[in-house]
């Protein structure tokens, strides 16, 4: 009989077994699922778990105060901010394909992990060593890697099939049997507050799969300012709940002609992809109202520069995925 409750006591009850006296590092991606790994873990071993938040330059705007913020002051955490953006810049520079750049990022990111695991072994206070590695992977997230029901691999999951061979961590994975809505559930029942609890889900490689090409800097940028716009639209029409989630996404190898003042311009499309869902597996387009597509749209195209064209995506899952790579 399932219940959030039953959920939360076997799970403490089963990491404080995995782990014992040693001590654990979790990796904060500003998203539900990592979050709520991490105060389940530090709900069950208290000061043995040192969370780690990589900033690694592809998270959108205000996401790393939110989680150097709201996150600490709501759990209590202990929490080590790693500045890793010229790194991942540089590990990406030159890279287009979806994959490559999927098992860059989760590449670094490990590598990240051990720098700062070795930084917290030596900074610790006693002598249990550093052995535990947290991650929020879900139920889904295993099917969709192929290590679930011998489905295809569709997508290398930043945190199940991006990790390196030689990774020095056992993995503790307290929601790899619940879907979406019961992490929500589970974080509610450990008392985070309903901004991290019902945020809308954000891949762990960021906005980096939403560029289609290159990852720059200069294109995040323009990126990120694009999906604040979009955020805050569709927060303000009171719309968060209802959609699942909306990617917006930069396709930077395409350019297209538009005219803007008394001027040509000749610059970068915008995706809007607004989904309903349950649980990710499937998920159907949002048919939204008009007007606020069209705030969101003459937002971007006058605010963000290099950007001239707005377009809705209005594909359901299958056949196309939430995200664009
Ligand atoms: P797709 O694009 O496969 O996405 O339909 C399904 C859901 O998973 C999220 N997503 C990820 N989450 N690491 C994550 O933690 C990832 O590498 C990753 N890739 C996609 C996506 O945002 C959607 O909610």
């Amino acid at each position: 009989n399932w219940t959030t409750h039953n959920v939360v006591e076997e799970q403490i009850a089963a990491i404080r077994e995995q782990v014992g006296e040693k001590r654990a590092i979790c990796g904060l991606s500003g998203g539900v699922d990592s979050a709520v790994a991490a105060a389940l873990v530090q709900k069950a071993i208290g000061d043995q778990l040192t969370c780690v938040y990589v900033d690694h330059g592809l998270m959108r705007k205000g996401e790393s105060e939110q989680v150097e913020k709201d996150f600490v002051a709501a759990t209590g955490v202990q929490l080590k901010v790693v500045d890793a953006q010229e790194r991942f810049l540089a590990a990406l520079a030159g890279v287009s394909d979806p994959e490559t750049k999927r098992k860059i990022i989760g590449r670094e990111f490990i590598r990240v992990f051990e720098q700062a695991q070795a930084e917290i072994v030596a900074e610790a206070p006693d002598d249990h060593p550093v052995a535990f590695l947290v991650q929020g992977t879900l139920y889904p997230d295993i099917v969709e890697s192929g290590g679930g029901t011998g489905t295809a691999n569709i997508k290398s999951h930043h945190n199940v099939g991006g990790l390196p061979d030689d990774i020095e961590f056992e993995l503790v994975e307290p929601l790899r049997q619940l879907f979406k809505d019961e992490v929500r559930m589970v974080g509610s029942e450990l008392g985070l507050p309903d901004e991290i609890v019902h945020r809308q889900p954000f891949p762990g490689p960021g906005l980096g799969i939403r560029i289609v090409g290159e990852v720059t800097r200069d294109r995040l940028d323009l990126l990120r300012e694009a999906d604040a716009i979009a955020r805050e639209e569709l927060t303000a029409a009171g719309l968060d709940r209802e959609i699942w989630q909306c990617p917006v996404v930069l396709l930077a190898d395409v350019r297209s002609v538009g005219v803007q003042g008394d001027g040509r311009t000749y610059g970068h499309p915008i995706v809007l992809r607004p989904v309903s869902s349950e649980d990710a597996m499937t998920a159907d387009w949002t048919r939204m109202p008009y007007e606020v597509l069209a705030r969101i749209s003459t937002r971007i195209t006058n605010e963000v520069p290099d950007v001239n064209r707005v377009v809705l995506d209005v594909t359901s899952k299958p056949p196309g995925t939430i995200e664009w790579e």
